[in-house]
């Protein structure tokens, strides 16, 4: 939600921050802009570069390439809007009265109003509606010639969540950063510094970087950095390759294709066939106070919170622990019950997600030991669970989220066997789940097979204005994944609904305009969902089955079948999963949409 970039260093900050920037863009694209210290022409001599734009940095790139910018000191900002319109005076960098302190801020200032009122009261002169223009003016009123000083003072003021890069030209030769709730890294090159709020922008400058915590605030200078505490490096894992496109027309669609190397990522190394069991050395250190546990609280939001409700299911039904599935922003405000017995686990592909972030601060005030399943090391989810374990998913780019759900749910199961095995799974259970787990990379490849054939159903089906997706039991969470994901990029209305749900109401909406997918493959509740596409059929719906490979009779009675592979029942949502990514990937690249940067949306919701 929102990038940040800066430099400061021996080179040109410019081209820096805009290949920096154009890599975060995926945050948010609705406007973006440039402060860069001392540039020469076609800004005027010693005068500073600024610069802001509505709109999206590709369709800006001929006007920036243009651009000659000198200096060694700047910030960049892309914004998903909170406060204020999409407008070009609310574009970040934001600056005060006297244009000497500019910043940018990815997170809310939640009472910038009032803080707004007193500052305009004391004289200060407004130019935006957004609330991270209370900083800047704060930070004026506090300056006394230490920018980090007047910052240290003005976050004392503010609440809210922040991720801030300062510069001042009455302080020149530093940046000052500060954040809380809302991520911030730090990267150390040779003779060079860079602030992200993302590792893809430094990658391609160093792959030493400091993850900045809560409350914290560092200084980077061009020959060197303080932090107001030791903390530790940390290797960047990715590499630039992953996070490119690799040919393929959209990250959405070449991250669809990763998916059974997520899943491979994920079980690679931690399967014991032998022992029916798991190795999951992230939790190690709480393993003896695992076993004390008696009941599971899932978190997370949106996509990830429909991983969650599979692991629930997995959870309940094979490690026989009561597990119940909350998503982030309902959870802190439902005043939960719990007792010393009970785990939280947060499931987050950012490990970043706000709302995520708050229900685990708020269990961890209740003493609850917490777990995390997050793909981004050394995010703020990782460091502030207890233990946890990582998906190894790689980047994820695109706004949707793909194969990083595909890494949580071979997560989900393995950690169903983890706790399965030290409570009352069975050898040869836990023998069966993690051989099929094992082939599951390849019976994903398979299903891939079927893209060309899925392409066109998109295009038979992209038309339609309003889609079901139904699934029951395990695939029930999957019918509401399909539907998000296609409603998020194709901007066509869609809605996941478990089969049986269907005739306490939503039936009533089925005609031959509506067509429903139903997640059907040959398991334990095949014959209820066979009854439930047929009410549909009576209804005259057109329906897209999704089955298991050999089952013919479907056919007689869907208009198309999509097939997947056998496997056990538990883990069909990785295989079903995979052909409504495609189908919704597909529907909106035919409808000419910004496939990877969907309107409204962002990736790595950062505020509440
Ligand atoms: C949908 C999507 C979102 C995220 C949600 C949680 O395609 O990407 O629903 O799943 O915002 O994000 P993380 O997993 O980063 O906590």
């Amino acid at each position: 939600m929102c990038g940040i970039v800066g430099y400061i260093g021996k080179k040109l900050a410019f081209p820096i921050l805009l290949s920096g920037l154009k890599r975060l863009e995926y945050r948010g694209y609705d406007s973006f802009g440039f402060f860069v210290l001392d540039s020469n022409p076609p800004a005027t001599p010693n005068k500073p570069f600024l610069f802001k734009k509505v709109g999206k940095i590709s369709e800006a790139e001929g006007e920036l390439s243009n651009l000659k910018v000198d200096g060694g000191i700047g910030i960049a900002h892309t914004r998903w809007a909170t406060t204020g319109a999409v407008t070009e005076v609310n574009a970040h960098p934001h600056f005060d009265c006297r244009e000497d302190i500019f910043l940018v801020h990815n997170g809310i200032i939640e009472n910038y109003r009032e803080i707004k009122e007193k500052l305009e009261k004391e004289g200060h002169k407004f130019r935006s509606q957004c609330d991270s223009e209370v900083l800047c003016h704060l930070i004026e009123k506090y300056f006394n010639g230490n920018l980090e000083e007047a910052v240290r003072k003005t976050l004392k003021e503010v609440r809210g969540a922040y991720g801030i890069a300062v510069i001042s030209k009455k302080d020149p030769q530093k940046i000052v950063l500060a954040k809380l709730s809302s991520p911030l890294l730090l990267g150390i090159g040779e003779d060079e510094f860079l602030v992200a709020s993302d590792p893809a922008a430094v990658i391609t400058h160093t792959r030493q970087v400091i993850n900045l915590d809560d409350n914290e605030i560092a200084v980077i200078k061009p020959d060197n950095f303080f932090i107001l505490k030791e903390k530790p490096l940390v290797q960047i894992e990715w590499t630039l390759e992953e996070a490119e496109k690799k040919g393929y027309p959209h990250f959405m669609l070449k991250e669809i294709m990763e998916e059974p190397e997520a899943i491979e990522n994920a079980i690679r190394g931690r399967l014991m066939i032998e022992e029916g069991s798991v190795k999951l050395g992230g939790l190690d250190s709480i393993s003896e106070k695992l076993r004390e546990i008696n009941r599971l609280i899932l978190v997370a939001c949106g996509t990830a919170s429909f991983a969650a409700r599979v692991g629930e299911y997995m959870l309940e039904e094979y490690a026989e622990i009561p597990a119940e599935v909350d998503i982030g922003s309902e959870f802190r405000y439902r005043k939960p019950v719990v007792d010393k017995n009970t785990a939280g686990i947060f499931v987050s592909q950012s490990g970043e997600t706000a709302d995520t972030l708050a229900a685990l601060k708020e269990m961890k005030q209740k003493g609850i030991l917490t777990l995390g399943i997050t793909n981004v090391v050394g995010s703020a989810q990782a460091r502030e669970t207890d233990a946890g374990v990582y998906t190894r998913s790689g980047p994820e780019i695109a706004v949707a989220s793909t194969k990083a759900f595909l890494g949580q749910l071979a997560t989900l199961a393995m950690l169903t066997v983890y706790l399965g095995r030290q409570r009352e799974m069975a050898l040869v259970m836990g023998k069966r789940i993690v051989s099929e787990l094992a082939k599951l990379p390849e019976l994903a490849k398979d299903v891939l097979k079927s893209a060309p054939e899925i392409e066109k159903l998109a295009k038979k089906y992209k038309d339609y204005k309003n889609f079901w997706f139904i699934g029951r039991k395990y695939n029930a969470p999957i019918a509401s994944e399909g539907a998000l994901k296609l409603k998020e990029i194709s901007y066509l209305h869609a809605e996941g609904v478990a089969g049986g749900e269907l005739k306490h109401g939503s039936l009533a909406l089925i005609d031959e305009n509506f067509p429903t997918v139903a997640i059907c493959p040959s398991d334990s509740v095949y014959e209820k969902m066979v009854s439930n596409i047929q009410e549909i059929k009576a209804r005259g719906g057109p329906v897209i089955a999704v089955a298991t490979e050999g089952n013919e009779d479907i056919k007689k009675i869907v208009d198309d079948v999509i097939y997947i592979p056998k496997t056990l029942e538990m883990l069909t949502p990785m295989l079903s999963v995979i052909p409504l990514h495609l189908f919704s990937y597909y529907v909106a690249a035919l409808l000419g949409h910004d496939v990877d940067r969907p309107k409204n949306l962002a990736k790595s919701v950062t505020v509440e």
